[in-house]
């Protein structure tokens, strides 16, 4: 029998013009939140349960919390709506399921896990995605599940500054800030995973899908490489496929997966334009944290450690 191994677990929740000038009560429910995902992760790895599984838990406590662009307290379209995305992948096999624009699914994680699990499919989009999501047994809501005063007043904020259309608007988005969560975590058996999920962006149009629930651009998962989620401006990061880029560097590039993510973000990104961050992971276990925004809400555990939670642009 091979040998255990020590597991790592990193999480986001959403990077952007993230400063100390939020309400404290907000910094503190934020901490605890990161906090709550990263032990509910753990404890799943410290049962022996898959990287796939600690992800997926990690990523639905961030879903279930108003704290987040994710599940409850996603942001809203131009048009009032929320449209959710998430996708969820397997280092060890390449394995990977994916839901876009869904407005009725709870927890948009578990959609894209059932898709992973039990279609021929990697991604499902709108109602065919929540009724594949219904017919899986998964949670159904009212769209109004989804809706926070903060958010709303977000989309005001937007639509009073906005003299554009909703799409020219997001080159410059509205508080600058993507509150995506992911997670990514490397498993006892030496397997990584990697999942995302987000409302994508105050104000964007209906219709409109992010890099988060497109494998490879906001997530990727292998275990020759490395395993990433990604937070930004999503038509960014899929037009220079970020989360496969930086494992690809890593894999053929022969980069550290520390030179690796710096290149891809705080270079060929930000030269194109795009703000964001990611978390990232290698089959050594080392975790990268990188981002080319004022700040990113993060953080990560090892086996037999303490929760380390980030917020803003702390060292
Ligand atoms: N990164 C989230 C989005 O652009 O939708």
């Amino acid at each position: 029998m091979a040998a255990e191994r020590d597991w790592v677990v990193a999480i986001h929740g959403g990077a952007g013009g993230i400063t100390r000038d939020a309400p404290p009560t907000h910094e503190v429910q934020v901490r605890a939140a990161l906090a709550h995902a990263l032990l509910t992760a753990g404890a799943v790895l410290d049962g022996g349960g898959e990287a796939i599984d600690a992800v997926q838990a990690a990523v639905v406590t961030m879903e279930d919390s108003p704290y987040f662009n994710a599940g409850r307290g996603a942001v809203f379209t131009a048009d009032g709506t929320n449209e959710l995305d998430a996708s969820i992948m397997r280092g060890d096999d390449l394995r990977a399921g994916a839901v876009a624009g869904v407005r009725r699914i709870k927890n948009p994680i578990l959609a894209a896990r059932a898709v992973l699990d039990t279609s021929p499919h990697v991604l499902l989009a709108g109602v065919g995605a929540e009724q594949f999501a219904a017919h899986a047994g998964l949670s159904m809501v009212e769209p109004e599940y989804f809706r926070t005063e903060e958010r709303w007043q977000q989309l005001e904020r937007a639509r009073a500054k906005s003299t554009e259309l909703p799409l020219a608007a997001l080159a410059n988005p509205i508080d600058h800030k993507y509150g995506t969560v992911g997670a990514v975590a490397l498993d006892a058996k030496g397997n990584l995973a990697a999942a995302t999920s987000t409302g994508g962006l105050t104000n964007k149009r209906f219709g409109r899908i992010g890099d988060s629930p497109i494998i490879g651009a906001g997530t990727y998962a292998d275990n020759a490489s490395c395993a990433v989620s990604a937070t930004g401006q999503g038509e960014y990061f899929i037009r220079l496929a970020v989360a496969r880029t930086i494992c690809a560097e890593v894999e053929f590039g022969r980069k550290s997966l520390a030179d690796a993510a710096k290149d891809v973000i705080e270079g060929r990104l930000a030269m194109l334009g795009g703000e964001g961050g990611v978390v990232a992971i290698e089959a050594s276990g080392s975790v990268v944290m990188v981002m080319n925004t004022p700040g990113m809400n993060r953080g990560s555990l090892a086996r037999g450690g303490e929760p380390m939670v980030k917020l803003f642009a702390d060292e």
